[in-house]
């Protein structure tokens, strides 16, 4: 980082830096920044299970809760899987609910949905727990609880785990909702983050061109 140029003041002549507090969270902007232009999920299958040390997990969840949310309604709850809590959700509710859903399902894919939820150290469920408002719409709690995932997801990322934020088929099970304590009537699963220690660096990823997603807004003449 370049040290900013001093600034001579108009009355005094005296120099001086910008002050100090700005200059630091100036420099903490630019790491941010380049945290979100580089930063990528990592494949489930390229993390590993080894236990996430409880001040990490308390970093992460912290940074979960320090999301946008218009009202202060707290609309999301967030559930904390092990490998094994996760593996009586496989055991008694993922393969059960897939074999339901699969009659045709073999051995080898009920033995993967029992072990589903033990391949990384840690699996955050968010729940969107939307309340009645009078102004409020259900629909800005929902986008309150994909911001909180994608703030778990950075905050994984940040601490140096390999994270990636899935849905796939149990996302939309109501009997696993309900087991991690949603309503099904009212309440969606935005998403499990899997949260573990990389097995090796993720590959770069093809994005949108901005030409096909930004424009500016032109009013009619
Ligand atoms: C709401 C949501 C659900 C997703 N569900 C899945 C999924 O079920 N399976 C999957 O392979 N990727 C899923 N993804 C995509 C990946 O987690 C991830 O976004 C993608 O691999 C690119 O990651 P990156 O842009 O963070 O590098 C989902 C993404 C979002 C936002």
């Amino acid at each position: 980082m370049v040290a900013p140029p001093k600034i001579r003041t108009k009355n005094t002549g005296k120099k001086y830096w910008p002050p100090k507090t700005l200059k630091k969270e100036t420099d903490n902007m630019n790491e941010i920044t380049e945290f979100l232009k580089n930063r990528r999920s990592v494949l489930i299958k390229l993390l590993d299970n080894a236990p996430i040390p409880e001040a990490d997990i308390e970093e992460i969840l912290a940074c979960g809760l320090r999301v946008p949310d218009h009202g202060v309604l707290g609309p999301w709850r967030i559930v904390t899987i092990t490998p094994e809590t996760g593996a009586y959700l496989g055991q008694h509710i993922l393969a059960p609910e897939f074999q339901r859903l699969n009659t045709e399902a073999t051995e080898v894919m009920l033995e993967f949905e029992r072990q589903r939820f033990t391949r990384t150290g840690l699996v955050l469920a968010v729940l969107s727990t939307p309340v009645d408002h009078i102004k409020i719409p259900a629909w800005e709690m929902h986008l309150s609880a994909g911001a909180m995932c994608q703030n778990l997801l950075h905050a994984a990322l940040g601490l140096g785990y390999g994270a990636q934020w899935v849905t796939e088929w149990y996302a939309y099970n109501d009997k696993l909702l309900a087991e991690l304590g949603g309503n099904p009537p009212t309440d969606k699963c935005a998403g499990f983050i899997y949260i573990g220690y990389k097995k090796e660096e993720p590959k770069p990823r093809r994005r949108p061109e901005k030409k096909d997603i930004i424009s500016s807004y032109i009013p009619p003449k």
